[in-house]
């Protein structure tokens, strides 16, 4: 058998682990061809490809980044309507015929499984690999990124602690996740936030001040804030400086942002992101080899499962307002800014 695998959408730690399982389990396990195609879907738009032999996938379990390079087209979506756009659907299924692919592997987030969806409705045999540091992919319990992602944010985290308490300041660090708030959870409770702002619960911008404000009467002058990037804002400000203006207002107190952006994307990944990217790329091997395409690979309850495509494209997976551990971090005294 002869199979494609791209890597599309924001990188993360663990897409060149996830490349390597596909691969040598392809080739080891199954005696497959494996062809890695560059930047996301523009290369096999462009037939942009490299063989990926043994030698080729050994070494980069541990590197951060994809070694394919990754992009952020969507084939489907006919942005330059204008223009005499070239069709790009119909460019890859020539060129995956011309390749005489049996199949092809998408590694991305929702933007990238709702691509290989169509690509599915298209004819094409596809499976995708759920990836993205923000853990809102539909129809799997975890993505491989979002380890490593809450490792770094929460060592950034422990650091603003120190400063805080120096300075008896109020310190707002702003994480990625433009939809889902699942990072700014996470890596918001490890780190111990006293306030956690996410997309998916309603705040009041009295019940931050007033969250703040009680914490200094219990002669608690420090506050670390945790926001997700992309709470409602009232202003074409970053949701840091929004809430650390917004506290340093109406409290006085002296408040300072840090934006940890694509730091949370970068090196190497976590032993976890590495194990679990693993597990992914070696299971999706195993549904090729059956024939069972037009799933992506997900993990439930620590198994590894196969999900139809038609259930992840298009949808994301939010924070559940009654998630266990948002009541649980209530418990101890996390605001959530809802009241
Ligand atoms: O999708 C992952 C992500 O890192 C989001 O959390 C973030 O908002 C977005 O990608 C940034 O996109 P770009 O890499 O195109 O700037």
């Amino acid at each position: 058998m002869r199979i494609g695998i791209l890597t599309s959408g924001g990188d993360c730690p663990g897409l060149n682990a996830a490349i390597r399982g596909v691969g040598k389990s392809a080739i080891i396990d199954y005696k497959m061809k494996v062809f890695g195609f560059s930047s996301g879907f523009r290369g096999i738009i462009e037939k942009d490809y490299i063989e990926l032999t043994e030698d080729k996938l050994s070494g980069i379990l541990t590197l951060g980044g994809t070694v394919l390079g990754t992009s952020r087209e969507k084939p489907f979506s006919n942005k330059n309507k204008f223009k005499k756009s070239i069709d790009k659907p119909e460019l890859i299924k020539k060129h995956y015929k011309e390749m005489e692919l049996d199949c092809l592997v998408c590694i991305g987030g929702n933007g990238t499984q709702t691509t290989a969806h169509l690509l599915a409705k298209e004819g094409l045999n596809i499976i995708g690999i759920p990836k993205t540091i923000d853990n809102d992919v539909e129809g799997t319990d975890w993505t491989f990124g979002f380890h490593s992602a809450v490792e770094i944010s929460t060592e950034a985290i422990d650091r603003l602690h120190t400063t805080a308490n120096s300075h008896k300041r109020i310190m707002v660090i702003e994480l990625m996740g433009h939809h889902a708030g699942w990072l700014s959870l996470y890596a918001g409770i490890a780190g111990g936030g006293d306030l956690i702002l996410i997309p998916e619960i309603r705040f009041k911008e009295e019940n931050i001040i007033n969250c703040i404000e009680r914490r200094v009467r219990s002669n608690k002058p420090a506050s670390i804030v945790v926001v997700a990037e992309g709470i409602p804002k009232s202003n074409k400000k970053s949701a840091a400086q929004y809430v650390s203006e917004l506290i340093s207002k109406h409290t006085g107190l002296e408040s300072r942002q840090t934006i940890l952006g694509y730091v949370q994307r970068g090196g190497t990944p976590s032993a976890s992101d590495r194990i679990l990217a693993t597990r992914f790329g070696t299971f999706a091997t195993s549904l090729i080899s059956k024939g069972n395409y037009g799933n992506m690979v997900a993990i439930r309850n620590n198994q590894m499962t196969a999900v139809p495509l038609s259930e992840v494209g298009g949808r994301k997976k939010l924070v559940p307002v009654n998630y266990p551990m948002i009541k649980g971090a209530r418990k101890l005294g996390t605001c959530f800014g809802d009241y």
